[in-house]
């Protein structure tokens, strides 16, 4: 995983108010809770008493309480109480929990991954999805590293084998380009140019200039993507990394054309299996890439379609080189 970073790492819904959420994420076992104004917490899912977890335990107001020996936790980390030593008994700081930074917007879960260091940034989103969409989430487990989940969804070589009877139909096996921009140093579109093989070579991305059409992908590090379909379709995923192994895939449809309150949500359900379906063309295949986890050099023999690919490992391992040096 990049440090200091904020991940989208689950939907807002799936933390409940009344109770605790254990999951796996960024190869770490978490505990999820909100305090009585809603607000979200996160720590690490381990009592410092004698290792229970305390997703297994109880929200009580503003504090979780430990479902071994009733150790009290509050929304900073700090114990308030430990009910055998009597309820005015000193404690001493030392037992309290990791605590990770969190955010909420955009009907997701953020978790600030890394050091904190004083004030953080908001985490970046797809700006121009304003209150005129509504969504649909569903969520995927797909058993690789998210940076493979991720490189599929920058891939645009294998539309016409992985989809052929779906988004990849027509037989546009010949991939120019792909064009790429980058909007700043973590953020990048990718324009597509795939067409049938007519014998010609495949042109370079200096030679192409960017269509005048709303289409194109969009990436933001360290785990968002859009299909920007047109101005009133998206698809979004969020890749939450769980392990080294394993990342969940929220997938989201986003639509603003129908705006009428119940008939929304009717088309944005209707369009989930369509999407589910081609997702599961993409992992079926991306579970067998090996290794699971990508880097800069991992003795690939990269083409000129994979240059997005390439760009995202590079700027990945820059990321990653800044926040060692740190
Ligand atoms: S293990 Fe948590 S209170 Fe004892
Ligand atoms: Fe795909």
């Amino acid at each position: 995983m990049i440090p200091n970073q904020w991940y989208a790492v689950m939907k807002s819904d799936e933390v409940p108010r009344d109770k605790p959420l254990g999951v796996a994420r960024l190869g770490e076992k978490l505990v999820f809770w909100r305090d009585r104004q809603g607000q979200i917490v996160c720590q690490r899912d381990f009592c410092p008493h004698r290792g229970a977890a305390l997703s297994v335990g109880k929200v009580l107001g503003d504090a979780l309480e430990c479902p071994f020996h009733g150790f009290r936790y509050d929304a900073e980390g700090r114990c308030q109480l430990i009910p055998a030593n009597g309820r005015d008994a000193p404690i001493s700081k030392e037992v309290r929990l990791i605590n990770y930074p969190t955010y909420e917007a955009h009907g997701f879960i953020f978790i600030w991954w890394g050091e904190p260091h004083g004030e953080l940034p908001a985490p970046r989103f797809f700006d121009d999805l304003n209150s005129d969409f509504s969504y649909a989430t569903a969520r995927v487990l797909w058993s690789t590293h998210y940076s493979r989940a991720i490189e599929n969804q920058l891939d645009v070589a294998h539309l016409p084998f992985v989809h052929y009877n779906t988004i990849g139909r027509g037989g546009r096996t010949l991939v120019d380009g792909p064009l790429m921009e980058w909007l700043d140093r973590d953020r990048f579109r990718l324009y597509v140019f795939n067409r049938v093989d007519d014998g010609s070579k495949p042109l370079k991305p200096e030679e192409l200039t960017r269509p005048d059409v709303p289409f194109h992908l969009e990436f933001i590090f360290p785990n968002l993507w859009q299909n920007h379909i047109d101005d009133r379709v998206r698809i979004i995923v969020a890749f939450a990394p769980v392990d080294d192994q394993h990342t969940i895939l929220y997938l989201r449809f986003y639509q603003s054309f129908m705006r009428v309150p119940v008939l929304r949500q009717v088309v944005n359900r209707l369009a989930m299996p369509f999407n589910l379906r081609i997702l599961h063309q993409d992992q079926r295949v991306v579970e067998t890439e090996l290794p699971k986890q990508t880097a800069l050099k991992i003795g690939e023999k990269l083409i000129q379609a994979d240059r997005p690919i390439v760009a995202y490992r590079a700027r990945r391992q820059e990321l990653l080189d800044e926040a060692t040096r740190v």
